[in-house]
């Protein structure tokens, strides 16, 4: 069933209704306070003064397990923020965690959502785009539910950059699986010129993501990033030891402690 190492796609989607996917999905990072402030430091410029009175409205769309949603509702007790996944699951691993009664959860699917048209200020969309059939219809939804003048923030790895990272060098038949389905910072911001976004802007930085080589290990070992459950099982055995290896030696290499992270976002 596959070619060149590359399994067929809609049989080996990451399955984040699994239980025991959604429960080792927190070792594929850190979200420091430092993260969250640099994204929240973007979302105050973005946010218009009126939603600070009390009426203001963040959508976290694909939460997952609230690795960012709890931090942003502390960040922002003026607003309501909704964390919302089309797995139950991993809204489960959510509500478990310390600060998530201060957020409102709900299961939706990010291209037919239940919620009202005009209704956020504001929608953070984190390494959700490239699990989407059709990308354009998840941004599409997003627009209708954001408020004339409301922000469309995407978080990413762009294709040409994640290319590079530890996983896509040490298990290197992850880059054809990647290839078809990531976008690069250039696909998203035409996706959001298509639908008619203003003010588009991109950044990419370089952020720390996790406290140590062996925790890279560790997060791949568990197949945290869902890439590593779309190569074979031999790939992933000959990579994981390669990674191992390289551990072992490089401990303390910066390479297996960050991650090239891109912001694309645009106004409704
Ligand atoms: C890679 S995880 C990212 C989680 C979270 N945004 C983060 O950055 O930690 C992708 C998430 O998107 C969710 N997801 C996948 N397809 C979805 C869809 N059509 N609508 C809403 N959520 C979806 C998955 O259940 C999973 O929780």
């Amino acid at each position: 069933m596959s070619t060149h190492g590359v399994l067929n796609m809609p049989e080996l989607r990451v399955d984040y209704m699994c239980p025991q996917v959604a429960a080792g999905f927190d070792l594929r990072g850190v979200v420091s306070p430092d993260r969250v402030e640099r994204l929240a430091g973007l979302m105050e410029e973005l946010l218009p003064r009126q939603a600070y009175l009390g009426t203001g409205k963040i959508l976290d769309i694909g939460c997952g397990t609230g690795r960012f949603t709890i931090p942003f509702a502390s960040r922002f007790p003026n607003f309501t923020v909704v964390g919302a996944d089309k797995s139950s699951n991993m809204l489960e691993q959510a509500q478990q965690k310390h600060g998530a009664e201060r957020v409102l959860w709900s299961v939706q699917d990010i291209c037919n959502q239940d919620f009202d048209s005009a209704s956020f200020d504001l929608v953070f969309v984190s390494d959700l785009l490239h699990h989407i059939a059709n990308p354009l219809d998840a941004i599409r939804e997003c627009k209708r539910v954001l408020r004339p003048g409301g922000w469309l923030l995407c978080k990413y790895g762009a294709m040409e950059n994640i290319a590079q990272d530890p996983e896509h060098v040490f298990f290197p038949e992850t880059v054809a699986v990647d290839a078809k389905r990531t976008p690069t910072q250039k696909q998203v911001g035409d996706w959001l010129e298509l639908e008619n976004f203003r003010y588009i802007n991109s950044r990419t930085l370089r952020e720390q993501t996790r406290i140590s080589g062996a925790d890279r290990l560790a997060a791949a070992r568990a197949k945290s990033i869902s890439v590593l459950h779309m190569i074979e099982q031999d790939h992933f055995d000959k990579g994981l030891e390669a990674l191992g290896l390289y551990v072992e030696q490089n401990p303390n290499d910066p390479w297996l402690q960050e991650d090239p992270t891109t912001w694309t976002w645009g106004q409704r």
